[in-house]
This record gives C-alpha cells, sequence and structure tokens, in this order.
C-alpha cells in the first residue's frame, strides 16, 4: 500500500506545531501501525531528517504508552484497540492518515507525538497504597471475596492508564481513569481500609492537575482500549460522596 500521512510535528512543548505531509511507501497490511512509521522514520533517517517522535513500549498493548489520535480517534478506528495492536489491513491503498497527538492541558506535548502523561502518575501517587498484609497466595485465597466483587475489580484493573479517556474527553477529564483505579481497590476489602482516604485525594489530585470534570459525553467508554464503563465513575461518585459524608 501507499498511504499519505499527515503528521503532527513540534519540537518542544513551548514551539509552534504543525501538520506536515509524508508519503508512506510499500506498506503491507501485516504491518502494525506502529512499524508503518518505523518503516518512515526509516526513511527519513537516511535522508538526514528528523524521524516522527512517537512513545511505545510493550507493543502488546498493556503499557498503555503509544498515545496517538489517529483520523481524529485516540488509539485509532478499531474498537478496545490500542495504537500498538492496530494493523494496516484496517487502511486500504491511497488513504490519507491524520495523526496526532493527545490533545489535553494536562498532558502536554513533549515532542511530535509525545505527550507529558506524569499527571496520571501524580493522581496514582496521591492515592497511596494498600495497608493491608495480603500475605502468600493461600492467604489471599482464604479471604473469601463474592464472584460480582471479584469480576468488577478485576475489569476495573484492566486500566492500562493510556489516558485516551482525557483525549477523547471534550472537558479533558480524567474521570473514567480515576473512576477505575478507585474502582479496584474500593471493591476488594484490602482496598477498604484507605478507600476513603484514597478516594479524596485522588480526586483532588486530578483537580489539581487541571483535569476538567465528567459532563456524560461518554466519548472515554468509547475511546478505552480496554472497555472501562461510565459506571466506574458513578461509583467514584459514590466513594467521594460517602467519603465526604463521613
Ligand atoms: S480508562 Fe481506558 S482510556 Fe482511560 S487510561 Fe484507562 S485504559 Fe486508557
Ligand atoms: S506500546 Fe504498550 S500499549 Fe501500545
Amino acid at each position: 500500500m501507499n498511504l499519505t500521512l499527515y503528521v503532527w510535528r513540534q519540537k518542544g512543548t513551548a514551539e509552534q506545531g504543525r501538520l506536515e505531509q509524508y508519503e508512506a511507501r510499500d506498506i503491507s497490511h501485516e504491518m502494525s501501525f506502529l512499524e508503518m512509521l518505523d518503516v518512515v522514520n526509516d526513511g527519513l533517517i537516511r535522508e538526514g531528517k528528523d524521524p516522527i517522535a512517537f512513545d511505545h513500549d510493550c507493543r502488546e498493548g498493556i503499557c498503555g504508552m503509544c498515545s496517538q489520535v489517529i483520523n481524529g480517534i485516540p488509539h485509532g478506528p478499531q474498537e478496545r484497540t490500542t495504537v500498538c495492536q492496530l494493523h494496516m489491513r484496517h487502511f486500504k491503498d491511497g488513504d490519507s492518515i491524520y495523526i496526532e497527538p493527545w490533545r489535553a492541558k494536562a498532558f502536554p506535548v513533549v515532542k511530535d507525538l509525545i505527550v507529558d502523561r506524569s499527571s496520571l502518575d501524580r493522581i496514582i501517587e496521591a492515592g497511596g497504597y494498600t495497608s493491608a498484609h495480603t500475605g502468600g497466595v493461600p492467604d489471599a485465597n482464604a479471604i473469601l471475596i463474592p464472584k460480582p466483587d471479584a469480576d468488577t475489580a478485576m475489569d476495573a484493573a484492566e486500566c492500562i492508564g493510556c489516558g485516551a479517556c482525557v483525549a477523547a474527553c471534550p472537558n479533558g477529564s480524567a474521570m473514567l481513569f480515576t473512576s477505575a483505579k478507585v474502582t479496584h481497590l474500593a471493591m476488594l476489602p484490602q482496598g477498604r481500609v484507605e478507600a476513603a482516604r484514597r478516594v479524596c485525594l485522588m480526586t483532588e489530585a486530578m483537580q489539581r492537575e487541571g483535569f476538567g470534570n465528567c459532563s456524560n459525553h461518554y466519548e472515554c467508554q468509547a475511546a478505552c482500549p480496554k472497555g472501562i464503563r461510565v459506571q466506574f465513575i458513578a461509583k467514584l461518585n459514590r466513594e467521594f460522596i460517602k467519603a465526604r459524608a463521613r
């Protein structure tokens, strides 16, 4: 396939960015999206030009590093698929593809397609850790947890902290991300010990970092590659109100 790319290029946080046009030639439909960018970068390096900077690590859909808006959609057109797991068979010869970084006040652009998502790390850090001793595996199994609660906790734990929910939200809200982290621990007895303190501190951190509030657009849920549901935001709100009342 031959494709035309329009890629956001920006030298640094304080610099002005712009879309630049590149040709991606002889792209196999078996390549991943990031491998296609590797091919384009190889060509740029051979020509002595600055390669396109983009984040990636695992390339297996588990680390949450690959943060690109493809044709206006965070992580691109495939549902529940990270950029690294998106394959070129979903595009066709002659396509034009627009590639931009996450856009949110709390995610300043570092370079090109790389944004600083350390604000999400600081929300997690604000939550602290659990003080309950969970012991070895047999001890953990000895704590009886209702199956629906365990399932909900595991569903919430699927969040990979990619930030697509923030990029998709018109308010740049991190409530889907924070709600997944809060719910993951609040559903389990080990996490209940500090649950009230955790939800207050994480919510304060979220506001301090400049994320907006949820106004029920549900764009976050649609963009999330891990299927985190907005019901978790309702859980976050309930946990927060309970904690404040206490
Ligand atoms: S909730 Fe979904 S979109 Fe948001 S950070 Fe977690 S995995 Fe990414
Ligand atoms: S590179 Fe790890 S999730 Fe995409």
